[in-house]
């Protein structure tokens, strides 16, 4: 029998962090070491009672949840209510998860985990970077200890989705990003623009979410504001940005193309901070550090979403 793998996920729940801790709950290849706490869609508050409500919901309350930065490394930024609602999960007034979070902050919680699981942790950020900024600055060794690092993140071709070049985990947090692109020697990216090649019809959305499963009730709640917010913004496709990622983390088998370049953050842009920045000519002889998502297979990545929402 195959080892499960060690999955480790830093997330700022958030819609559509929600579905891709769905998929990764419902993955029977990977074993959830811990879920780190950002903040970004809205505020840690919330984020940390999301994760923690989710986990309860999907059966996953023996999950331990670490809160981790309440703010980006240096520059205040905005969050994303006006997709994901004022609390993150679409304003619905869920009663709290009966459980709490770790005492052990975000930060602390990835370098521990990272000992204990050596060379076979996979590593999956689906939101601002700040925690793992400030674990690399805690302990610089920390790349060496992870398998793979999975980042919902960035525009590769500056088409962003917070500014005209930006998009949100690294717009909200581009020290936090310079870091990690600095630190790491390699990493896989889900970029807005794959996420926007990769988009569900809402009709289909909506036959999924008819599952009989409590998963499937509650997200059919919580996904109602950004349903909304989408169809009157982007038409009849919903876009999940880390359901993608987490399709490429946990079934990297379903990735048809992707490219190797290098990629760094800019950081003093008047019209540009946040961007990702693609060496696509290879000009700067930077080594490739990312392994940036093209294509996945549709059929795939909607079978695991549909999967995941039915799950008991
Ligand atoms: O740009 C999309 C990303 O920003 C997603 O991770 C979404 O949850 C928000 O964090
Ligand atoms: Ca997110």
């Amino acid at each position: 029998m195959t080892a499960k793998i060690p999955l480790l996920i830093d997330t700022d729940p958030g819609v559509d962090d929600a579905l891709a801790l769905l998929m990764a709950f419902n993955d029977p290849g990977h074993d959830i070491v811990g879920l780190t706490i950002a903040a970004g869609n809205v505020g840690l508050g919330h984020t940390v009672r999301n994760a923690l409500k989710l986990c309860e919901i999907a059966g996953r309350a023996d999950l331990p949840v670490h809160a981790g930065c309440a703010d980006p490394l240096l520059h205040p930024s905005v969050d994303a209510a006006h997709v994901h609602g004022v609390d993150g999960f679409g304003d619905v007034g869920y009663p709290p998860a009966a459980q709490g979070p770790q005492a052990e902050h975000a930060a602390l919680a990835i370098l521990r985990l990272s000992h204990e699981y050596a060379g076979e942790l996979l590593l999956v950020a689906l939101g601002p970077l700040t925690n793992i900024a400030v674990a690399l600055k805690l302990d610089p060794t920390l790349p060496g200890r992870i398998k793979r690092f999975v980042v919902m993140g960035g525009a590769v071709s500056a088409h962003g989705n917070i500014t005209p070049a930006a998009e949100f985990n690294i717009a909200f947090d581009p020290e936090a990003a310079h870091v990690v692109l600095q630190a790491f020697p390699h990493l896989e990216l889900a970029d807005w623009e794959a996420v926007v090649a990769h988009g569900f019809l809402h009709a289909r959305v909506e036959q999924w979410l008819q599952a009989d499963s409590p998963r499937a009730r509650f997200y059919e709640l919580i996904y109602r504001q950004t349903r909304g917010w989408s169809a009157d913004r982007r038409g009849d496709h919903w876009h999940s940005a880390d359901a993608l990622a987490m399709a490429m983390a946990l079934q990297p088998e379903g990735v048809l193309e992707q490219v190797d370049r290098p990629v760094a953050v800019e950081l003093a842009g008047t019209l540009t901070r946040g961007a990702t920045v693609v060496d696509w000519n290879r000009q700067t002889g930077r080594p490739d550090n990312a392994t940036v998502l093209v294509r996945y297979d549709q059929d795939h990545f909607e079978s695991l979403v549909r999967a995941a929402l039915a799950a008991g």
